[in-house]
């Protein structure tokens, strides 16, 4: 059975999907380690809740940037795992992490590949929309590299845009569409194994 390790930062209802596919026997792999830059993420108690281990792993205030990635990398890489998701994990890794597990990092962002990397993807989208610059935005999962939400696209799924809604109406749209495709990427790259 395959194993992956989940790094999140906040709500972690990406983290939920996965959690319910495993549960319910559509993703065949065992989620080893939720790892937490937040103490307080809600995230934290889904993964509790399911019993998963976790570990919380704060960046420390002024801390050497290397030093957190090399600690990171060690604590997931004792859980193993074939696959790293990133899902709403909001800390940049660097090639101390990144070396660790080559090719096997994966990102979720709320947006087309080439599009909106960085934060508040989805509130772009919406406001670029309405300038008239796109029709559509997106859900992507990618290979992580040191660029950020620049690696190389796994799936990508568009969402349109409607005129009347709300950011939040696109916000939830959007994170449904996540939902799927965070799963659909695990098991598109960990189906076989
Ligand atoms: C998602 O929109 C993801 O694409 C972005 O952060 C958000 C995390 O949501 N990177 P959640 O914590 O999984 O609910």
């Amino acid at each position: 059975m395959s194993r992956i390790a989940v790094l999140i930062s906040g709500n972690g209802s990406n983290l939920q999907a996965l959690i319910d596919s495993v549960e319910a026997g559509d993703l065949a792999t065992e989620i080893a380690v939720v790892v937490s830059s937040q103490a307080d993420a809600f995230g934290v108690q889904r993964a509790q809740r399911a019993g998963i281990p976790v570990k919380v792993m704060p960046l420390p205030d002024g801390d050497d940037r290397d030093r957190f990635d090399r600690e990171l990398a060690d604590v997931v890489a004792s859980y193993q795992p074939d696959l790293v998701v990133l899902a709403g994990w909001m800390l940049i890794l660097g090639a101390e992490f990144l070396d660790r597990f080559p090719d096997d990092v994966i990102n979720l962002h709320p947006a087309m590949p080439g599009a909106f990397p960085g934060t508040d993807a989805i509130k772009r989208a919406h406001a670029a929309f309405h300038r008239g610059e796109i029709k559509r935005t997106g859900v992507m999962v990618h290979r992580v590299v040191a660029e950020v939400d620049a690696g190389p696209a796994v799936v990508a799924e568009p969402v349109p845009i409607f005129q009347d809604e709300s950011v939040a109406d696109l916000e939830e749209r959007v994170h449904l569409v996540e939902h799927n495709l965070i799963v659909a990427a695990v098991d598109l790259l960990l189906g076989d194994s």
